[in-house]
């Protein structure tokens, strides 16, 4: 039984519905269906509504979906961080919510290119704040451009179909043919460096990393804390928040996701007691990374925001590529977390991959085959709109 089954079955479907709604002065009208998973719609006349209900659907850390946009024109808008919406014991300095206003700007410029738009992107236009701070500046100011003579992106046919992975995969390695499209596509020049390890003692190295940096991640209050409040233990959950992620983004569905939902997991005893659902992490990320042949990462020479926000594009482009390839890809950011604990494990993997120190490896992340897993679901875009 798939996703959209078991919500018939089970009576929690929340069908299409539309909605109008008056913002920032205008009107808007969006179709609330499967999440945000079914694009905006061919009643969306509005550019930026077009584009924005892609842009929403953009990969960030625990689907938390950290993004404000402000509109400033009937074609222009800008972008800022959500400040309620961080995850400041895994992401003390809210690098990779920067990052994740990259893959915003990403799928945004690419689903302007569907609908005959350039999106030219204004970084930090009331000037950069530092990388350890978080200021009400916009990331960027975003204005929607008219052009008859731009074919749509490649990637535009897959921003509805690309997530994140993360199953266990069937540990083959990519084809060097995989991975040479995936450099050739990423090139060198204005890109920041790709690196793809698929070695025997890489992937070793990688089962070790990968394990100890949940062990690390766990078992803190404050940290087992923000993951427990953005795990959907129900359907109800999804509906009522429509952000973070639950079983069936590991791949549970049918009956087995019933299970777990109704006798096995519940909110209550995991924020009684979450060493379970810690355990529970650990011995799903060991997984993972043993059924994986295929390692990846982006590192940056430098780390300042416009770094951050950059290296996300890259990252959300790789991503929509592997889709295209129908590749299975998925983070895991464990041991690039900057709180104190963690900084011995991230020196160590720096050391046993050769990167420098001064380097920042902005995503790492895992890549193979596997069945698609069902979307996380989204917020409206009505909700990121302030005016
Ligand atoms: C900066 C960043 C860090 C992430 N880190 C992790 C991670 O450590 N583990 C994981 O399972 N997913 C990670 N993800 C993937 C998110 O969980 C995923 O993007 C989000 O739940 C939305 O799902 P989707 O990508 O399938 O649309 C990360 C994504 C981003 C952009």
């Amino acid at each position: 039984m798939n996703r959209r089954n078991f919500i018939q079955v089970f009576g929690l479907g929340i069908g299409a519905v539309s909605l109008s709604s008056t913002i920032a002065g205008c009107t808007v009208t969006e179709t609330t269906d499967d999440y945000g998973w079914n694009g905006p719609g061919p009643q969306q006349k509005d550019i930026r509504m077009q584009v924005l209900s892609y842009a929403i659907l953009s990969p960030n850390p625990h689907n938390i979906q950290p993004w404000i946009v402000r509109l400033t024109g009937d074609k222009s808008f800008d972008l800022y961080v959500d400040p309620a919406r961080l995850l400041p014991a895994t992401d003390p300095f809210y690098r990779q919510i920067h990052v994740s206003q990259g893959t915003f700007l990403e799928t945004l410029s690419i689903a302007a290119t569907g609908f005959g738009h350039e999106a030219t992107i204004d970084y930090f236009p009331q000037g950069i704040y530092g990388n350890q701070e978080l200021l009400n500046k916009p990331i960027a100011s975003i204005e929607l451009i008219p052009r008859t003579d731009l074919s749509p992106d490649p990637l535009f046919a897959h921003l509805l179909t690309r997530h994140s992975n993360k199953r266990e995969y069937d540990n083959r390695r990519l084809t060097e043919a995989e991975i040479n499209t995936l450099r050739d596509f990423h090139g060198s020049d204005n890109s920041y460096p790709l690196s793809i390890v698929q070695s025997t003692e890489a992937k070793q190295q990688f089962e070790q990393i990968l394990t100890k940096g949940m062990q690390i991640e766990v078992g803190d209050k404050g940290r087992d804390h923000e993951t427990i409040s953005m795990f959907r233990f129900n359907d109800d959950e999804v509906k009522q928040y429509r952000d973070g992620f639950g079983v069936s983004q590991a791949g549970l569905s049918g009956m087995k996701k019933l299970i777990v939902e109704n006798f096995v997991l519940s909110r209550e005893s995991v924020e009684k007691d979450p060493t379970a659902f810690g355990e529970q992490a650990v011995d799903i990320t060991r997984k993972a990374a043993a059924s994986t042949a295929t390692f990846a990462w982006i590192s940056t020479p430098g780390n300042s925001r416009l770094d951050q926000v950059k290296a996300g594009r890259d990252y959300c482009r790789i991503n929509l590529k592997t889709t295209a390839m129908r590749l299975a890809q998925h983070p895991m950011s464990q041991v690039l977390q900057e709180f104190d604990e963690m900084l011995p494990l991230q020196a160590r993997f720096k050391k046993q991959f050769a990167i420098k120190d001064s380097d920042t490896v902005q995503m790492l992340f895992r890549l193979g085959r596997a069945e698609a897993t069902p979307h996380g679901p989204r917020r409206l875009v009505s909700e990121l709109i302030r005016s």
